[in-house]
């Protein structure tokens, strides 16, 4: 392992004012999409995750998608996790699978150009879970993703995702990803995995979509960054965020006011799929006639969370397009 390398891939996908977009979604029209929304041409993206099908695939000239993104300044990235499965004993939980083969898997993603990966667990919050079983399982499973990664040269993307589909509060949300974050990095680190050589990409402390006490966005912000500080070492070289069902506005608004409480020992920036990729995809619809709209659509929403990621966005830019 080059841990120099590592640390410059990392530091490149959290650079000041760029984020990564996760366009990981098992779909065959993913091309299409890509070029609805001009991913290989947006100056506020650092990196794109590609999953198994797309890392593979070529423009029409031969051009292999992995060199378009590269060419426009940004990393490949690949989603290397191969999903969930019944965690055994643990009713309603989950445990993330694609750990055989992943070493063979990551020499051919090296080789066609991946320099970072993803793998996303899961875990749920409702009456009695998550069980410390589905933790435990998680992180073991992330760590010896990670140090398999960094091994082949590949930045690890550690996602320890709590969901936001229940109907629990923000101090619910806040105390299970404290869980999740400290026992995933007790994990990191019985693995040796080098935290300058990777990127967190955790969930926010935000309340259950279906609690009726909504924590506003500075209860979010404030609450979020207590969380980080308290369970995420400063070696790390920076923190990109999932979006997780928020919406696109909120997503950017809670970014924005966490950079803008300043001092953090890492950068946070996002690493949104959905609240990226929605806008154009509704402005798109699949029809060639709104492949500009589509394009607009995705630039604005980049520009704006690039904006957020300096603590310098504001809600009335919303309304005005992007140039
Ligand atoms: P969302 O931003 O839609 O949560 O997706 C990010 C991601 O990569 C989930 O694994």
């Amino acid at each position: 392992m080059n841990l120099s390398d590592l640390n410059k891939i990392a530091q490149a996908m959290v650079t000041p004012s760029k984020g990564i977009l996760a366009a990981d979604e098992s779909s065959g029209t993913i091309k299409k999409r890509f070029d609805a929304i001009g991913v290989d041409s947006n100056p506020d993206i650092s990196g794109v995750i590609l999953y198994d099908e797309t890392i593979w695939q070529e423009a029409k000239d031969g051009t292999p998608l992995v060199k378009l993104i590269e060419q426009a300044g940004a990393i490949p990235g690949i989603k290397v996790d191969e999903g969930t499965q019944a965690l055994p004993n643990c009713p309603g939980e989950l445990i993330t699978v694609g750990l055989d083969k992943l070493a063979e898997r990551l020499k051919k993603y090296y080789e066609r150009g991946a320099r970072f990966a993803k793998w996303r667990a899961v875990i749920d919050i409702g009456p009695r879970i998550p069980s410390y079983t589905a933790i435990r399982t998680n992180a073991h499973a992330l760590a010896r993703y990670a140090a398999l990664c960094q091994v082949a040269q590949i930045v690890p993307i550690v996602e320890p995702e709590v969901l936001m589909d229940g109907d629990h509060d923000i101090d619910r949300c806040y105390e299970v990803t404290e869980f999740a974050l400290k026992e995933t990095f007790q994990e990191l680190y019985y693995q040796k995995v080098a935290l300058e050589g990777m990127i967190l990409k955790p969930n926010m402390a935000v309340s259950g979509k279906k609690s009726a006490k909504q924590a506003g966005i500075d209860e979010v912000a404030e609450k979020t960054v207590r969380l980080l500080r308290n369970c995420v070492p400063s070696a790390g070289p920076g923190i990109a965020f999932l979006s997780g069902g928020q919406s696109d506005e909120e997503a950017t608004a809670h970014l924005d006011a966490m950079n803008r409480i300043g001092g953090l020992p890492w950068k946070l920036t996002f690493s949104y799929g959905r609240a990226l990729q929605s806008a154009p995809q509704k402005a798109w619809s699949g029809r060639s006639e709104n492949v500009a709209a589509g394009q607009q659509a995705f630039t604005h929403r980049a520009r704006m969370n690039s904006l957020a990621s300096q603590g310098k966005w504001k809600s009335d830019l919303e309304t005005k397009k992007a140039a």
